[in-house]
């Protein structure tokens, strides 16, 4: 697999390299230089996930890694199953969180901790990533307990849900989770800085495990096949995918199953008040504002970092931006959309409930409607609970992590501080 940097493009890198690397020169993402074409995907869409899944990552790889070895690291990373449940006639959720930490980034975390293991040329890794609230636990959760990989996790502090914060701040061991004093977007920062930061990285052999890094955003690929599975061929063929977006890495995994061949009418970016994307769609301006909190806080991004890749592969498909389907909602509406949802006899948190109110603005009659379920309901319990005055019961995996202490230690919002922070971790 040859890939570039979308912003200097003389930069090419083998899938290894990409891994590794995650980001390219000048903050440059990766880019598939060739997306394999699958022409005969109703034979690929009645294999089982993980063969097909296999199938979908190695064309993509090539011959850099033996289908076996594919399959084997297919096999160990998706162990959980990604169902539809149809909530009224018509209108499906995708159900991305039957994972370890139940949530979608489950699939991504895991298969590039695959990856990662599976290109690694020896010595220490550190692994730099900024959470918004789920990508965390899932990266902690793949890498714990990994030889020769310390993992550092930013997060803002107290702008994540007090579970999701459990989930992965109570590991300990090579997980190492600081909260800056500061929102996503300045964790973000501070991650992009690191990288730019030329000795450092080398020093540290530092690597990012967010949705900039291809590994993950392949993995998510192969669950929209497994949905598009579970329809019949009719309700396939005029399928509209709403997708509630944040970094918007989500989407742009959803646009290349597209590009692999997979039939969808249209797509749906559903976002809460921070709507730069949105906004763009409708202006052509490119005007992010200030972040603001939401109770869909995991998609409380105003710079989302995925979206060059999605106006790369729109360019290269010819699909002008204006397919693209947009919508904002505001947390009164996503409130009333869970309440909505509930009374269907459909449990579902905020982020999920933004999809699920954009599609069904925006179904026209005739199409399938499917929206993305990223997260758990007890991930969001204190939202969910307040919206449905309920008290949801918690999961194995949260319940047990959420009477542990809490391991973080407290940063400025300052990439001197974090340099000690990644040198001490890497000891
Ligand atoms: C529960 C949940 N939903 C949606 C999103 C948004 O996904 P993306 O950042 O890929 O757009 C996130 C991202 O953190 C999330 O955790």
């Amino acid at each position: 697999m040859k890939l570039y940097n979308i912003k200097e493009n003389d930069e090419q890198v083998s899938f290894g390299q990409a891994v590794r690397q995650g980001l390219g020169r000048n903050q440059g993402l990766f880019f598939p230089s060739q997306l394999p074409q699958f022409d005969d995907v109703d034979a690929l869409l009645d294999e089982d996930f993980i063969s097909r899944s296999s199938k979908i990552l190695s064309a993509l790889i090539g011959d850099e890694l033996p289908q076996d070895q594919v399959n084997a690291m297919v096999d160990a990373a998706f162990q959980f199953p990604a169902p539809i449940k149809q909530v009224k006639e018509g209108v499906y959720a995708l159900e991305l969180f039957h994972g370890p930490t139940l949530a979608f980034k489950d699939f991504g975390g895991r298969f590039m901790a695959q990856s990662l293991a599976a290109v690694s040329n020896g010595g220490k890794i550190t692994i730099l990533t900024a959470t918004s609230g789920d990508t965390g636990a899932a990266v902690a959760h793949a890498f714990y307990g990994m030889e020769d990989i310390n993992v550092v996790i930013l997060y803002p502090k107290g702008k994540i849900s007090p579970l999701q914060e459990k989930l992965f701040c109570t590991l300990g061991n090579n997980i190492h989770t600081v909260a800056i004093d500061g929102d996503f977007d300045a964790c973000q920062a501070l991650v992009k800085e690191a990288f730019d930061d030329a000795e450092l990285r080398e020093e540290i052999g530092l690597n990012s495990a967010n949705s900039i890094n291809i590994a993950r955003l392949m993995a998510q690929i192969c669950y929209y096949f497994e949905a598009a599975s579970q329809l019949t061929k009719a309700q396939r063929e005029n399928l509209v995918i709403s997708v509630p977006s944040g970094n918007f890495g989500n989407l742009t995994a959803g646009l290349l199953a597209k590009a692999l061949g997979l039939p969808v009418k249209r797509f749906i970016a559903a976002t809460n008040a921070n709507d730069t994307v949105p906004r763009y769609l409708e202006t052509g301006q490119w005007d992010p504002k200030p972040t603001i909190a939401t109770t869909s806080n995991a998609m409380d991004v105003s710079q989302p970092n995925n979206w060059p890749r999605i106006e790369e592969l729109c360019g290269i498909k010819q699909w002008g931006l204006d397919t693209l389907g947009k919508g904002v909602v505001s947390d009164a509406q996503s409130a009333a959309s869970v309440r909505e949802l509930n009374e269907l006899g459909y449990l579902c948190e905020p982020h999920g409930a933004i999809a699920y109110r954009v599609l069904e603005d925006q179904l026209a009659e005739g199409e399938t409607g499917l929206f993305l379920c990223t997260a758990h309901p007890a991930k969001f319990k204190e939202v969910v609970d307040d919206i449905l005055e309920i008290d949801i019961e918690l999961p194995a995996p949260l319940a047990k992590h959420a009477v542990m202490e809490l391991l973080s230690e407290d940063l400025a919002n300052d990439f001197e501080a974090l340099k000690t922070v990644l040198r001490k971790a890497n000891k």
